[in-house]
């Protein structure tokens, strides 16, 4: 069963930006959005480069080698040559800390 776990406290987040978190032998990807706080897994699924080094903007984040994009609220690909979901996870603030369920 997923349960919420503590990632980061929330004051470290990089604000309006993708901030990279190391959660066991997962690297993630945590954004600052207009809209709440979204994660993803940090490596990007076209051709594993970490996708903190890219470029972030709103909702979405652009890889920095091919500039594939995603939607960082559900994983979705919007830009080419990003074809597949990338993986997300349930994220909520509680008690200062971000937690993501897993
Ligand atoms: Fe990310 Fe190719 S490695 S789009």
């Amino acid at each position: 069963e997923k349960i919420w776990k503590d990632i980061l406290p929330v004051e470290k987040l990089e604000e309006k930006w993708v901030t990279r978190v190391d959660f066991g032998a997962r690297k993630l990807a945590v954004y600052d959005t207009p809209s709440g706080i979204y994660t993803s897994m940090a490596l990007c699924n076209h051709g594993g480069v970490d996708l903190c080094d890219g470029y972030f903007d709103g909702h979405v984040i652009e890889c920095p080698l091919h500039q594939g994009a995603f939607d960082v609220r559900d994983g979705r690909p919007v830009g080419a040559p990003a074809t597949r979901p990338m993986m997300t996870f349930q994220t909520r603030v509680h008690e200062g800390m971000v937690q993501i369920k897993a």
